[in-house]
């Protein structure tokens, strides 16, 4: 079942839903791996857990994401993608994102807080719709053999 969480006045559904599916499973597994970690992310700050238990599943993402990435870098080498180079950037401007939240978190320097979530939930559906989706056409529409 699905976690909601209230960001003000907004409803924040559920990280993952069928729309969000590329139709490359390799992709779309990391994905809702991805997502799945996030829920766990938002739930243990909607249950006010100590810090060190917010740390560990943030830590958590950090290394789904970092699989993901290196997994979807690796099939952009395997087909000779040509918008590799952008693709990689966003990837690492997440990652710096999320890393960041991390050390804050670690460091007491303001933390995490479910608007800062929500700037990287924005990020990973403007990520989806920008780069994962053009991706996953050119890996549906390569020649097989
Ligand atoms: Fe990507
Ligand atoms: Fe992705």
């Amino acid at each position: 079942m699905g976690l909601l969480l209230f960001l003000g006045e907004t409803k924040m559904a559920p990280t993952w839903n069928e729309a969000m599916a590329t139709g490359v499973v390799e992709i779309d597994g990391d994905h809702r791996k991805i997502a799945a970690v996030f829920d766990d992310v938002l739930q243990s700050l909607a249950e006010n857990q100590p810090r060190e238990m917010v740390i560990m599943v943030l830590t958590r993402l950090v290394d789904a994401l970092c699989e993901h990435i290196d997994h979807e870098e690796a099939l952009m080498r395997s087909i000779g993608y040509p918008d590799t180079a952008p693709h990689h950037r966003d990837h690492d401007q997440y990652f710096s994102m999320l890393s960041q939240l991390v050390f804050d978190c670690q460091t007491g320097n303001g933390g995490l807080s479910q608007n800062s979530l929500g700037a990287v939930k924005a990020w990973k559906t403007k990520h989806l719709e920008t780069f994962d989706r053009p991706l996953a056409e050119a890996i549906r529409r390569r020649p097989v053999g």
